[in-house]
């Protein structure tokens, strides 16, 4: 694709309805209209909630992006669109308003797997980014060590055998009340307190580089179920003992898979990346062996369209990465 054109993208797998313009390696808009308000009562994304809302809002979303891109639909080269993994309904949605706009000018329309997306997420800020490297995509439905020896090809060396990192967050964070989405309440909380104070496990497996977090969050429930009040143990403490763990972690096997690839460079996405503790500890990892490191922004970790953007620029479409979710392209023609 010639990198001077105009891309617009859309990503709408969960409670993000997400729309891009980018104009080459220039990202003109990138808006993201978050549901959060809508799904906080529930304490969780309900699926048809969030499919209703994204047709309610994509038509308003795709005319105030192109305005503010002053760009009118035919300045458009091409359309790019997730087409899996995420919530059916949602996708469905973002995928077959995408199709249309595509099809009315009249223009190609590319299809991107959402955590090839991610993978790609820091070419929005890095465009010189170049494999090989090894990221750590931690998402609310993944959580995956993944080497790129070249583009589009895809080593998966480590999955989530249960709960993804994201979950974990979030899971703990509703039994606690902490708020919605679980991710950010517990980082904000946690700002406070003492990581040390609580002493949780890090979870092995079988697999050295898989991970698990159910037990971790069974651990930190018992935990306050049993608490004595005589510890004088606060919220933020428990939060940020909490969050240490699941950092910690997802660090152990990163790190392990570091040393074992021999890399140079790492990169993250997904969005448990934009937790700063997280940033601060893949950091530090790159400083202490002499790696480049390229994260996106926290903004452009969590759900965005621009990464769908940069994705379908760089071909970068399919995924190899294969964990039995539903991709549109293969079932709507
Ligand atoms: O990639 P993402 O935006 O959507 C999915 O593809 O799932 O990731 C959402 C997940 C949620 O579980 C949310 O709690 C978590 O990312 N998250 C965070 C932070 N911001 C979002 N987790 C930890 N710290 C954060 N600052
Ligand atoms: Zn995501």
């Amino acid at each position: 694709m010639s990198k001077d054109k105009v891309i617009l993208g859309f990503e709408t797998s969960c409670d993000e309805t997400a729309i891009a313009i980018m104009r080459g390696e220039e990202l003109l808009v990138n808006t993201i209209s978050s549901q959060v308000d809508i799904h906080e009562k529930f304490g969780g994304v309900v699926p048809e909630v969030a499919s209703r809302a994204h047709a309610e809002m994509i038509r308003n979303i795709f005319h105030s992006s192109l305005n503010s891109a002053n760009l009118q639909i035919s300045d458009i080269d091409s359309v790019a669109t997730t087409d899996g993994p995420g919530l059916v309904g949602s996708l469905v949605v973002g995928y077959n308003f995408a199709k249309s706009i595509a099809w009315s000018i009249d223009k190609p329309l590319y299809t991107v797997d959402h955590m090839v997306g991610h993978l790609a997420a820091p070419l929005i800020e890095n465009p010189n980014m170049e494999p090989p490297f090894l990221t750590l995509l931690v998402s609310g439905g993944h959580t995956q060590i993944v080497l790129v020896e070249k583009w589009g090809d895809y080593k998966l060396m480590g999955t989530t055998i249960d709960d993804a990192a994201g979950e974990a967050f979030d899971k703990l964070s509703r039994f606690c009340g902490f708020g919605f989405p679980g991710g950010p309440a517990i980082q904000r909380i946690a700002e406070s307190g003492n990581p040390s104070k609580i002493n949780l496990p890090r979870p092995k497996t079988k697999h050295e580089y898989n991970y698990s977090f159910s037990g971790l969050k069974t651990a930190a429930t018992n935990f306050l179920k049993n608490i004595d009040p005589d510890d004088k143990i606060t919220r933020a403490d428990f939060a940020a003992s909490y969050q240490e763990a699941i950092v910690d972690s997802l660090m152990i096997n990163f790190t392990k898979a570091v040393k074992e690839t021999g890399v140079k460079n790492i990169s993250g996405g997904g969005g448990v990346m934009a937790n700063s503790r997280l940033r601060e500890k893949m950091n530090i990892l790159a400083n202490d062996n002499n790696l480049e490191i390229f994260l996106p922004s926290p903004r452009l970790s969590t759900d965005n369209a621009a990464m769908i953007c940069v994705a379908a620029q760089n071909d970068l479409i399919t995924n190899d990465l294969k964990e039995n979710d539903v991709r549109l392209s293969s079932i709507i023609k």
